[in-house]
């Protein structure tokens, strides 16, 4: 699925030095490190604050934290979605509400959040948080909703809407550095972005158990700051990312036009014997974190991949609303048909900067014989 390898070995020298300068500074969690990643990633978003922290999950509860969202307030969000789109919403004390996906670009689908906001006339929706999944914008920045719009951007480092960066489309976001991301971590990591100074001076308290003075404790914070080795690493990366992601958009053009070649690509949205391809819609830069078909007898085509030492992964097996721990939200199976198809047949292929092309031959050859 991911060669990390390939990643690593050119950076080596340039991670060591990075890693000796943390050592050498022993400030090994916040400190100049994570403050100069901090300056450069706000700059190549195009945002004013990025508030580096422990992972994307405390990025997501910060950011709900920093907009003053807890009990008595519910956010609206998707069902098809890594579990902490919910769980941090949980987390800040808020409610969760659902509303389905877009069936093309398996994000949160603007009617469906139109419709849930007429059936709750409004009530006590503070928020909503689209998820900008695979790697690709297509809420756009949400404004025509009049309600603050909060980014789980944790998979799309660099990723656009109408000339914009995911981070700064909202009024405040949610990044994930985890190791497999496009911008990746040697660990768990995460950031804050927004363009308010209000919300990126929260973040900054609220990180730091609600301290703006040392033990002097204005709110109930938390403890979610970044490690030093983090930031210097990741400070590292910020210079390839943009390369990177461009590898990645000319690796998913490769697959089309294999798939294309073959014949098993099919034009409509859900699939009948062949696959469905995934589009990036007009006026998103999509960054491809992931590469995510839709296929008949999904489970079987995993199968047959892995037989032939193939990599491909479900993102997301199980909607959220699905999910034993969420069950108290009270929804069923059959709510959002939408996501519970895409569960069913979404397959993730193999796909990072470095992939090379008989490696992509071989994955579209394989799945060309599965489906003939
Ligand atoms: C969409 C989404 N949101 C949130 C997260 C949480 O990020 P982390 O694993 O860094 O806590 C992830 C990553 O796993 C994710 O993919």
């Amino acid at each position: 699925m991911l060669d990390l390898e390939r990643q690593y070995k050119p950076l080596r020298q340039e991670l060591l030095e990075a890693l000796a300068g943390v050592l050498d500074s022993r400030q090994f969690i916040l400190g100049g490190a994570v403050a100069d990643f901090e300056t450069a990633a706000a700059a190549q978003l195009g945002v004013a604050h990025a508030i580096g922290c422990s992972s994307g999950t405390d990025a997501l509860w910060l950011a709900l934290a920093a907009a003053r969202i807890g009990a008595d307030a519910r956010v609206i969000t998707t069902p098809f979605s890594f579990f902490a789109s919910v769980s941090s919403i949980l987390r800040a004390g808020a409610t969760p509400v659902l509303a389905d996906i877009d069936p093309v670009t398996f994000n949160l689908s603007p009617a469906a959040v139109e419709s849930v906001l007429d059936t709750l006339h409004g009530a006590s929706v503070r928020a909503i948080l689209p998820v900008h999944l695979y790697g690709q914008v297509s809420f756009g920045s949400g404004r025509e909703f009049g309600l603050p719009i909060i980014e789980d951007a944790a998979q799309a480092w660099g990723a656009g809407w109408q000339g914009k960066r995911a981070g700064g489309l909202g009024d405040i976001a949610a990044f994930s550095f985890y190791p497999t991301k496009n911008l990746s971590a040697a660990g768990d990591a995460g950031m804050v972005s927004t363009n308010s100074a209000e919300l990126a001076e929260r973040a900054r308290m609220l990180r730091q158990h609600g301290m703006r003075r040392r033990y002097f404790h204005d709110e109930l914070g938390w403890n979610t700051r970044m490690d030093g080795f983090q930031g210097a690493i990741l400070k590292v990366k910020l210079k390839h990312i943009e390369g990177w992601n461009e590898a990645r958009r000319t690796a998913a053009a490769r697959y089309q036009a294999l798939f294309t070649a073959t014949g098993v690509a099919e034009p409509g949205t859900y699939p009948e014997r062949g696959v469905v391809l995934p589009k990036e819609v007009p006026g998103a830069y999509h960054v491809w974190h992931q590469y995510v078909i839709r296929a008949p007898r999904r489970d079987a085509l995993r199968d047959f991949l892995t037989a032939r030492q193939i990599g491909s992964e479900v993102y997301y097996p199980v909607p959220l609303h699905m999910q034993d721990a969420l069950r108290h939200l009270g929804y069923r199976e059959g709510d959002f048909p939408e996501a519970e198809r895409a569960a069913r047949e979404v397959l993730a292929l193999p796909i990072f900067p470095e992939i090379r092309e008989d490696e992509q031959q071989a994955v579209v050859a394989a799945i060309a014989e599965f489906c003939s």
